[in-house]
């Protein structure tokens, strides 16, 4: 396995890999890796000659007061996983390299004001969004894939890329990743790693919470405000801090009417300090 850090570097690989005609699929991460990246990375192999792996903790997608700082760094284990299932190439780039304006100086990629901004994520984080898409955009252009996998588990994140992909027209084929779980229900997620046992076994209630609201969707209930204000409860009452629970349309992140085909629940809640998100998506016809 190849570990790249600088850019000219990774451009002399890019260059063979046209020269010998050679597809590339490309699973961008943050590091401390875990079996839902991996899986990703196995996913990879169906789609092209080589797989890419990017390990980057992009400053600009995280709040003033979020867990930068704090967010677990473990390269080295991290390239242990990736060589058990084959990965080709790390991608290992710098701050500097990766911002060579400096963060204040960078130029904005940010995915247009639709219901996409405007709940969930989007309104709980000011600016995280601006900040995956803009980094994702300057990944692309460095690794310049045939393909890029993204997890479902960042419900949102898979849309914004795949609006940014289709809006700025890059050659690039989005791949969703269905989220992989603990046997508890529990969505893999490197924040997982801040809680202890218990609260882990505690966490598993956004699972439950998730399908409760699903089964309620599936038999046709559409009180939307009370299934809303049902799932805040249940998360409470489990001991967790909900920081929103939103069903939307998933067409548009717009409101369930009788004409969505398909609902999204979404969901973000405190446990100690980890802030865990979730989703699952509902077929309403
Ligand atoms: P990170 O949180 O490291 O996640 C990297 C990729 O792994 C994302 O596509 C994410 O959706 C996926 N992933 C995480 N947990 C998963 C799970 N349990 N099942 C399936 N896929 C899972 O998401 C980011 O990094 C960043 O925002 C990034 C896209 C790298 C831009 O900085």
């Amino acid at each position: 396995m190849q570990i790249i850090s600088s850019l000219s570097e990774l451009r002399t690989w890019r260059q063979q890999c046209y020269k010998d005609g050679k597809t590339v699929a490309f699973v961008p991460t943050m590091g401390n890796l875990h079996e839902g990246h991996i899986e990703l990375v196995q996913q990879a192999h169906k789609y092209a000659d080589f797989v890419i792996t990017s390990i980057f903790v992009n400053p600009m997608q995280f709040g003033e007061n979020e867990d930068l700082d704090a967010y677990p760094r473990t390269f080295d284990a991290d390239c242990k996983k990736l060589e058990a299932v084959n990965n080709h190439v790390v991608f290992y780039p710098t701050v500097a390299d990766m911002y060579p304006n400096g963060l204040k100086a960078q130029t904005v990629v940010s995915v247009p004001n639709n219901e996409l901004e405007h709940c969930a994520e989007a309104t709980q984080r000011p600016g995280h969004f601006d900040g995956v898409a803009t980094v994702v955009t300057k990944l692309f252009n460095m690794v310049q894939p045939d393909t890029a996998l993204f997890g479902q588990k960042d419900y949102q994140q898979v849309r914004l890329i795949q609006t940014l992909v289709k809006d700025l027209n890059m050659p690039i084929s989005i791949v969703p990743v269905p989220t992989v779980r603990e046997v508890s229900g529990l969505a893999k997620s490197s924040r997982n790693g801040y809680l202890s046992d218990d609260q882990k076994a505690t966490a598993a209630v956004i699972y439950q919470t998730l399908l409760a609201v699903q089964d309620a969707l599936k038999s046709g209930a559409r009180n939307i405000n009370e299934m809303q204000t049902f799932a805040l409860e249940m998360i409470e009452l489990a001991g967790l801090k909900p920081d929103y629970i939103e069903i939307r349309d998933s067409s548009d992140f717009g409101k369930v009417t009788d004409s969505s085909l398909q609902a999204v629940i979404l969901v973000a809640a405190f446990v100690g300090k980890a802030r865990l998100i979730d989703n699952l998506t509902v077929e309403l016809s």
